[in-house]
């Protein structure tokens, strides 16, 4: 069997998206177009991948390293992308596959049918990946053969009325026969309205030659091709109702489906249970058998079985939460490690902190964790009570099985097993009260009479 490569081509402007972003690093579920694609074609273990990029685009080509890049340029076509990148490839001759950096929605099974294709026995020289989409818009038609096959691409721009009314469209991923792209692309011309070297020409070459042209159908939402916001805003739709369908169907219960937002790389385990209106950022993994209440906000964590988080936390990156854990309402935590058993339910800051095993934070406890110009790291030893309301001025070190008092501002370490009490100490004045109601009530009697 033929080696694959991948060229993926990222170079356009994107002027549609009105950004000072490159069009292909807008993300969806958590992560850039780009590196959804980059996922698809790397699912295929190809021997080659190459990402075509324009000058400049410095930013796209450091979110792919160590994944080559081919600079473009000029943004010549799709044609010309392609000839920026065969230098990348010289000499290989296995299948090579074109991919577009703006259809994040595309899956490696369809990728794979059109490999499969490539190699049929009448051996194409291109395979084109087409869908029927409900509403054509500006895709590129595809015209077919008398007998089936795929006898050239006209781009919208160039279709007369008839072929705007073919249905079958341009989904634009190719595969073509390797050994004989770089004499497609060398014959591609620039002579229609755009004055763009058009890939999808490569097709009409092909039959000039002699050599056979192909189609494979795909499902027209998988291969979106975003080019404004309006079409970002669908595709992150059609991702986030994917991710929620695999959560579910790996045994997480999701109460409100809709309302919970997943990214690429989330990973969720058996019997978790989350609820509404829960965001999950980036970077998080989630043992079995995790209760998420709702309205959470989760980024960069890693949260052990049987924990149970919410309804309103905070969880931002760089957090353990240990097996069995408890993070109620209003509770932030940021780089916080709790062991397993450790508990803070409500309305806690929780910043730069490691907290030992079955420890308990009191309600309205706060890390202070920066002094205006660094950060410093807390360390609360294991089954350490740390009573409400108390502000940890960081760096300092709870030992194990130490008390804190409620109400503390804590600014020196504390030994094992230690009370600490931060406050000033309460004094009681016995039989004080009778005597100060008597006084307001006079005063009072006092102002009202002067009033009138
Ligand atoms: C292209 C196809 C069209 C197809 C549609 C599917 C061509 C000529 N047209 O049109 O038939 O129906 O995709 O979505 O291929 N790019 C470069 N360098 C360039 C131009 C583009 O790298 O000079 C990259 C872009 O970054 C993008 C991709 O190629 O990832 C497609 O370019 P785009 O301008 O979006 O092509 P469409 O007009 O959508
Ligand atoms: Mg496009």
């Amino acid at each position: 069997m033929s080696a694959v490569a991948c060229l993926i081509l990222a170079a356009g402007k994107g002027t549609r998206m009105k950004s000072d972003r490159p069009k292909v690093m807008h993300e969806i579920a958590g992560r850039s177009m780009l590196g959804h694609v980059v996922a698809a074609a790397r699912a295929l273990s190809p021997e080659r991948i190459v990402v075509v990029v324009g000058l400049g685009m410095e930013a796209v080509a450091q979110s792919v390293a160590p994944i080559p890049t081919a600079i473009q340029p000029g943004q010549k076509g799709t044609g010309d992308a392609v000839r920026a990148a065969l230098p990348a490839i010289e000499g290989f001759e296995g299948d090579v596959i074109v991919l577009f950096g703006d259809t994040p929605l595309l899956s490696t099974e369809t990728l794979e049918r059109l490999i499969a294709a490539r190699r049929a026995a009448r051996d194409p020289a291109v395979v084109v990946l087409g869908m029927r989409p409900a509403d054509p818009a500006q895709y590129g038609r595809l015209v077919l053969a008398g007998d089936g096959t795929l006898d050239r691409i006209v781009e919208f721009s160039e279709a007369s009325d008839f072929e705007r009314q073919i249905g079958l469209c341009n989904a634009g991923i190719m595969a073509f026969d390797g050994r004989r792209l770089p004499e497609l692309i060398a014959a591609l011309g620039d002579d229609n309205a755009k004055g763009e070297f058009f890939l999808t020409d490569a097709v009409a070459a092909s039959r000039a030659r002699g050599w056979s042209c192909s189609v494979v159908e795909g499902d027209p939402a998988e291969v979106l091709g975003v080019n404004s916001r309006v079409e970002l805003a669908e595709a992150e739709a059609i991702m986030q109702d994917r991710l929620r369908r695999r959560v579910m169907i790996e045994g997480a219960t999701l109460i409100d489906p809709k309302t919970v937002w997943l990214s690429a790389d989330t990973r969720i385990g058996r019997d978790v249970v989350i609820g509404p209106s829960t965001v999950f950022g980036p970077g998080v993994t989630i043992a079995d058998g995790v209760e998420i209440l709702g309205f959470c906000h989760i980024e960069g964590a890693t949260i052990g079985a049987g924990a149970r988080i919410g309804p309103f936390a905070r969880l931002r990156p760089v957090t353990m939460v240990g097996e069995g854990a408890h993070i109620g309402n209003f509770v932030e935590l940021k780089a916080a490690e709790l062991a397993t058993g450790a508990k803070a339910n409500h309305l806690s800051y929780l910043g730069d902190v490691s907290i030992g095993a079955k420890s308990n934070i009191g309600a309205g406890t706060i890390v202070s964790n920066y002094d205006g110009y660094n950060k410093y790291r807390t360390r609360i030893g294991a089954e350490v009570f740390v009573g409400s309301d108390t502000v940890l001025v960081a760096p300092v070190t709870l030992g194990d099985r130490s008390n804190i008092a409620a109400g503390s501002v804590i600014t020196h370490d504390v030994a094992a097993d230690a009370l600490a009490i931060g406050r000033t100490r309460q004094e009681n004045k016995p039989g004080w009260a009778p005597g100060y109601r008597a006084r307001k009530r006079a005063e009072k009697a006092r102002r009202e009479r002067e009033k009138t």
